[in-house]
């Protein structure tokens, strides 16, 4: 059983380091919001453009990537929707921000493909009714295994042209995670121990998701879309490992 296991990695790591012979490279699956109720889109209210994803994790606060929300002088055009499975409908219910708790050590450089501590809560304006399209998600009890598979949920796609687009409806593709180490050293790049590496099933995904967007396995929050080399689709996709910031998480979530 492992020994299979271990051939079917093999393949994968290989397949993803650009041997395979799959010229298309299919996207995610079309899903629902009441698949994933924690999924929630980031949007500028003014000009209703998406700008990141986010997970729900309490009924107070929205869980995303540093980034996202760093530059911006002040959050009054930025609104949380929640409970739908579009990127753009305004018939959803949508929450103000009140104030986004960044990581204190947060530090990027896009270019460098440097995205350290990038984690973010948002507190939002007007509490989060629980339903079937909307619901918090766990945080995670233990980092996941190697090898094993996760879903990955949000509105973002790198097309076959390898430019980002934000797809109308919510997207999920499955991915397997790859232990940091392994990962920064088979693909050459340097993965922090506060990262967690995916691998999308060749021919199958490239990612589906976008900064923010969720990573999960077994009904648990594992990471958030933090990066992915756009240019070079079979890559790996870089996560904010939420496991690591458990402290951090509960020192400002509001339960
Ligand atoms: C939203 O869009 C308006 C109009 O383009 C712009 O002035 C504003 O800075 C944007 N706000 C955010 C948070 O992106």
């Amino acid at each position: 059983m492992m020994y299979f296991h271990n051939i079917i990695y093999l393949c994968l790591l290989l397949c993803t380091g650009g041997l395979c012979k799959k010229e298309r490279i299919v996207g995610g699956l079309e899903t629902s919001i009441t698949s994933y109720p924690h999924v929630v889109s980031i949007r500028n209210y003014t000009t209703n453009s998406f700008i990141c994803a986010g997970s729900i994790i309490s009924q107070w606060n929205i869980l995303t990537a540093a980034h996202c929300l760093f530059l911006l002088q002040n959050y009054n055009d930025v609104r949380i929707y929640s409970g739908t499975s579009s990127s753009s409908s305004i018939n959803a219910i949508h929450h103000g921000v009140d104030y986004v708790v960044f990581h204190p050590d947060f530090a990027f450089n896009p270019e460098q493909n440097l995205f350290l501590h990038n984690i973010a809560i948002i507190k939002v304006r007007s509490r989060i009714f629980l339903s079937v399209t909307q619901a918090i998600i766990a945080l995670p009890t233990a980092v996941p295994f190697s090898e094993t598979v996760s879903y990955i949920v949000g509105w973002g796609e790198v097309d076959t042209a390898d430019s980002a687009i934000i797809k109308p409806i919510l997207t999920m593709s499955t991915a397997i995670f790859i232990n940091s180490q392994d990962c920064g050293t088979y693909y050459q790049i340097l993965v922090y121990d506060s990262q967690i590496c995916t691998v999308s099933l060749p021919g199958v995904g490239v990612y589906a998701g976008d900064a923010g967007g969720s990573v999960t396995r077994r009904g648990e929050l594992q990471g958030i879309i933090s990066y992915t080399f756009n240019r070079l689709p079979r890559m790996p996709t870089i996560h904010t490992k939420v496991f690591y910031y458990l402290n951090f998480i509960r020192h400002h979530m509001i339960v």
